[in-house]
């Protein structure tokens, strides 16, 4: 008899080789309780870590659980799209020649937009000194069914890729993976931190969602995903010819660094309707029931998967034409997006540092350090985090983004009027983490083997 105690291990192991890795572990609390085992794996108290600053709000969180000292490889942005793209190898290069003392990097891809990394140009630059270089593929666990997706980070060489099973793919709601490669990371470490942060009553559902999604993949993926293929290109060449309409195509590779691309997310810029994306998305969701990915200031962005057949693209291909050939009135005014670099902030104190610290709610947070994160969902990439020092550029955007529909769930005031900021007089210890506040990446100044941990 296969014990309950035997199945997750042999399911683990199945996934494993399905994927190429050399370990997979199953976790039930989402991508996030992935993400604060795996950085509290490679990463400590006081110890440096290169992060992609597009990251999502889980990595900030494990930054305040495990002390670490960020050091934020900026995105590139595109300036034309007024969206970030992942940073290229050379940006993470230059970022680990301005800091060599960082012990581990995290990058994320692809984006909410579909827009991937070099994630093996980047995980050989890791290697080369040593580091781990753990990737945020949430969006990604079919990527190794298929060569017409992305490359899977951790055939690229990735030492711990986390992926969400309940995006795009198959499995129960909270069902995650993390998956190891190469021998830079102990495995025995990871299990440990998990044991640390995780229920000790794992949903059986889910783990089983996880091993049926494996199976379903490794028999059936190839065709699952060539017909997702077909028919995501076949609704893109469609919408492409709808006045009002602009989609974005796999012309992206090699734009403002982009390495990769995701041909099953569709977004679509509406821009021209004279809406934004806020309302395009609620305009879906109330008059067709469609729940689009998401919606920003341009366009929607919808997660197409392999269980989307003819009959649910036919409906969606249908509502974005009615939406372009009618569209609403604007019913709320288009926020103003900030000159994109105003929005890379001064890191002053760590966030965990913030977060701990003595707090208090301001009307007018500009100049003060944040005690707080503040993400914009979807994709959850906070604006702000704790220990960023706001400006006025971050505030404006925020709370003209609120008028026009931005969702916000975790502001500490849902109204923006006010904001949490870290009280002016502070205990003399937080003031020994100097800033660096000529980088132009807003991170710590260093000191070879400096930090609490160190
Ligand atoms: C890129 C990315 N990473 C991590 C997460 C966290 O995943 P989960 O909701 O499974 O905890 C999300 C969720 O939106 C995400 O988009």
């Amino acid at each position: 008899m296969i014990t309950a105690k035997q199945a997750v291990p042999d399911a683990e192991r199945l996934l494993a080789d399905a994927v190429g890795a050399r370990e997979a572990v199953f976790t039930t609390c989402g991508s996030s309780i992935s993400i604060h085992t795996a950085m509290l794996t490679v990463t400590g108290p006081g110890k440096k870590i290169l992060i992609d600053r597009n990251v999502h709000k889980s990595v900030v969180a494990s930054l305040v659980l495990a002390g670490a000292r960020p050091v934020w490889l900026r995105p590139r942005w595109d300036h034309e799209r007024q969206i970030a793209h992942p940073a290229t190898a050379r940006d993470v290069e230059a970022a680990l020649g301005r800091d060599p003392d960082v012990s581990a990097v995290l990058i994320i891809t692809p984006t909410e937009y579909g827009t991937g990394a070099d994630v093996r140009g980047i995980a050989d630059i890791c290697h080369a000194r040593g580091l781990p270089l753990m990737v945020d593929e949430a969006w990604g666990a079919h990527f190794p069914f298929h060569p017409g997706m992305p490359t899977a980070a951790v055939r690229a060489g990735a030492d711990l890729v986390v992926q969400s099973l309940h995006k795009a793919d198959g499995g129960l709601c909270q069902a995650s993976v993390i998956l190891l490669g190469g021998d830079l990371v102990d495995p025995v470490d990871l299990r440990l931190r998990l044991d640390l942060i995780t229920t000790t009553s794992p949903s059986a559902l889910m783990f089983g969602s996880i091993d049926g999604f494996r199976h379903r993949m490794v028999h059936q993926g190839r065709q699952l995903l060539d017909d997702a293929l077909q028919r995501a290109n076949g609704l893109r060449a469609r919408l492409s010819k709808t006045a009002g309409l602009t989609v974005l195509d796999e012309s992206i590779i090699g734009q403002d660094g982009v390495a990769e691309w995701d041909p099953l997310k569709l977004s679509v810029d509406v821009s021209a309707l004279g809406i934004t994306g806020y309302q395009a998305k609620d305009w879906l969701q109330e008059q067709r029931r469609l729940t689009a990915q998401l919606g920003d200031a341009h366009r929607v962005v919808c997660s197409l998967t392999y269980s989307d057949d003819d009959e649910a693209i036919e409906r969606l291909a249908e509502a974005l034409e009615t939406l372009a050939a009618e569209p609403p009135q604007a019913d709320r005014p288009a926020p103003r997006i900030p000159a994109l670099e105003d929005l890379n902030l001064e890191q002053a104190i760590t966030p965990r540092e913030a977060y701990f610290a003595g707090t208090e709610q301001v009307a007018d947070p500009v100049g003060r350090i944040s005690a707080e994160m503040i993400s914009p969902y979807p994709p959850g990439v906070p604006a702000i985090l704790p220990g960023e020092r706001f400006n006025a550029a971050v505030v404006d955007y925020l709370r003209a983004g609120l008028a026009s529909g931005m969702t916000l769930p975790d502001a500490s005031d849902p109204s923006l009027k006010t904001f949490r900021v870290v009280r002016a007089e502070q205990p003399a210890n937080l003031a020994t983490n100097a800033i660096d506040t000529g980088s132009e990446v807003g991170s710590f100044r260093h000191s070879a083997g400096s930090g609490e941990g160190a």
